[in-house]
């Protein structure tokens, strides 16, 4: 059983996060949506509206599954039983810093790799942050984010 592991914050997750796990869960027997809590990043969302916005926009991949973690990485990997990492990369600007956690991550459990797959064109300069800064400034986010996150967008900040 070949479990990949999807880590993240998804603070929301976007069109291109969905590239991503839709293309891994052709390679792998089940894909694993990690949500980071990533407190340090003073997310938008709450974990556990994170997971909930994952899990819809997901539900049509049948071997897909969202948890949400908050320890290291690699230990969450180790739990799961996934034995690889599946990253996101866009444009060159994410290089370093994939490169930086590949290393480390290897350093610290040299049993779980980590594979990239390359955005598409279309994706390659999404970003959540983006998506969000878009959305607090009103604009139309739509094409870049499934429908559930986009009415979830407008109604947080419709409570500002
Ligand atoms: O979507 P993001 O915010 O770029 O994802 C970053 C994430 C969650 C993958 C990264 O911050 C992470 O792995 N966090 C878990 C804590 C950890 O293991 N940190 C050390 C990485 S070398």
């Amino acid at each position: 059983m070949k479990r990949a592991l999807i880590p993240g914050t998804f603070d929301p997750i976007t069109e291109g996060h969905l590239d991503v796990i839709s293309r891994a869960t052709q390679l792998v027997d089940e894909v694993v949506v990690g949500v980071a809590a990533s407190p340090n990043k003073k997310p938008l969302f709450a974990s556990e509206e994170r997971v909930a916005l994952a899990q819809e926009a997901t539900r049509h991949l049948k071997n897909v599954r969202v948890l949400s973690f908050n320890c290291l990485l690699v230990d969450f990997a180790t739990q799961i039983e996934a034995q690889i990492l599946i990253k996101g990369l866009r444009a060159i600007t994410d290089f370093e810093y994939e490169f930086q956690m590949t290393a480390l991550n290897y350093q610290l459990n040299k049993a779980i790799e980590t594979l990239f797959i390359m955005s598409p064109p279309q994706y390659m300069y999404l970003s959540s942050s983006i998506v969000r800064e878009i959305a607090s400034l009103r604009g139309d986010v739509d094409r870049f984010v499934p429908s559930c996150v986009g009415a979830a967008l407008k109604a947080k900040f419709a409570e500002a």
